[in-house]
């Protein structure tokens, strides 16, 4: 479309024929790359191949899942399991929880001609599976679709312009960003996911932090020192498979991941927001560059700084993270590194069981996700030696266990 300023104007009236007739062919054969662009370019935008494979409409919440056999998105016919289908979809979207759910005519989708309908196989559903593994195609006898309101996440309130630079600026730029206090000491981090749970460190709690009574979780502030709510915890439930509480030599890390129930619900606001989960499968991706932050360094004693602080850094492969100048295969699958190979910036601004969240667009609005929980590194900064997390996306499952497990209790409790 642009040209350079000085090349001369093309007319196909010019008078020297043949460079006339090689000008018109090349514009002609441009005109038509340019057709063929738009059309791949529209082609691939109807299919999005960059969405997750289940989505709610955003303007009347209808559930829509994608075909992968007929490359095309159905609606999801209601049944009576309408309950069960909103929470499974909801979680597996990374979504958390469902807040309630509905049924509409289907009318109106067939009319505009829309994709077409799926019915759920009410004996095949259950907890683990994938939504789609559950659904066939089917006419919707019935008429009616389910509409899902899945709790909100992921997003701040304040416009970013707001948020950036200046005194109270940078508060609710991490909305989810939990303190976890213990006697009135900041210990750990955490994040808020809904208006009752926190995902946490299961190293936040060896046996001298299990009485409930003595933590408090601080949100809705980014200075350790001013106001915010501080919340009671009715429960903690940590990763039974966390070694290092069965025998302190041991040096697997793995499962490192705890969550906490809150004894009253929070309020959301400007400041306090619930961040979303990765959705089922999600895969975490390297060299993407994500944001970790927390009060203190991850030395376990230091001194937490006053306020909020916040670093960016690219995910490490596994492969290299593995490697011996780095941490020599001590990094499982369900831990990920991040960082710079020449150390500087480092996870060391984070804090332990605090978030490292990874922005992205699966569900057609942008939305960050918990992507991981910062969990051990060997000091600070230092070169091949990246700070370490759980890879919160393997443990969807744990997460989704423990909360529909725990809800109920109080005190301390381990899960496998
Ligand atoms: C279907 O058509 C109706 C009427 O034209 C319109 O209001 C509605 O937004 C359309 N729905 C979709 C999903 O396109
Ligand atoms: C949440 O709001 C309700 C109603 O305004 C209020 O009673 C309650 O104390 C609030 N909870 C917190 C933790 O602020």
């Amino acid at each position: 479309m642009q040209e350079k300023q000085d090349s001369p104007k093309l007319s196909c009236l010019s008078p020297t024929k043949i460079t006339v007739l090689t000008l018109c062919i090349l514009v002609f054969i441009g005109g038509i790359g340019a057709a063929a662009w738009a059309i791949v370019t529209y082609l691939f935008k109807a299919e999005d191949p960059g969405l997750y494979d289940v989505q709610i409409n955003s303007a009347d919440l209808r559930l829509s899942v994608f075909d992968r056999s007929e490359g095309k998105w159905r609606f999801v016919c209601s049944s009576s399991s309408n309950e069960l289908v909103a929470k499974i979809s909801c979680e597996e979207m990374g979504f958390v929880r469902s807040l309630s759910y509905s049924e509409r005519p289907s009318s109106m989708v067939v009319a505009n001609g829309s994709a077409g309908f799926f019915c759920v196989d009410e004996k095949q559903l259950q907890y683990g599976r994938k939504i789609q593994e559950v659904l066939s195609a089917c006419a919707c006898e019935s008429g009616r679709v389910l509409s899902v309101n899945c709790q909100d996440c992921g997003r701040r309130r304040l416009p970013v312009d707001r948020i950036v630079g200046g005194q109270d600026a940078s508060l609710g730029k991490w909305p989810w960003q939990a303190s976890l206090r213990y006697d009135g000491s900041h210990l750990c981090g955490g994040s808020v996911i809904s208006d009752r749970w926190i995902i946490t460190a299961a190293h936040c709690f060896p046996e001298r932090n299990r009485v409930t009574s003595r933590w408090q979780v601080f949100i809705g502030s980014i200075s350790q020192a001013s106001s915010g709510v501080s919340m009671p915890v009715q429960t903690v439930v940590y990763h039974s498979g966390y070694q290092p509480f069965k025998d302190p030599n041991i040096d697997d890390n793995s499962n490192d991941i705890a969550v906490i129930y809150l004894a009253t619900p929070l309020n959301f606001s400007d400041y306090i927001q619930p961040i979303c989960l990765p959705a089922h499968r999600q895969p975490l991706v390297d060299g993407k560059v994500c944001t970790v932050t927390g009060w203190g360094n991850t030395k376990y004693y230091g001194q937490p700084s006053v306020i909020l602080q916040e670093a960016s850094v690219p995910v490490i492969s596994n492969s290299v993270c593995n490697g011996d100048e780095y941490y020599g295969n001590q990094i499982s699958n369900s831990m990920f590194c991040a960082g710079f190979a020449d150390g500087g910036i480092d996870a060391c601004q984070g804090d332990s069981g605090g978030p490292f969240v990874c922005e992205d667009s699966i569900s057609k609005t942008s939305r960050w996700r918990l992507c991981g929980v910062v969990s051990w590194g060997t000091g600070c900064a230092l070169p091949r030696k990246p700070g370490v997390y759980t890879q919160v996306n393997q443990f969807h499952q744990w997460l989704s266990n423990a909360m529909r497990t725990y809800s109920q209790s109080s005190g301390v409790f381990s899960m496998g």
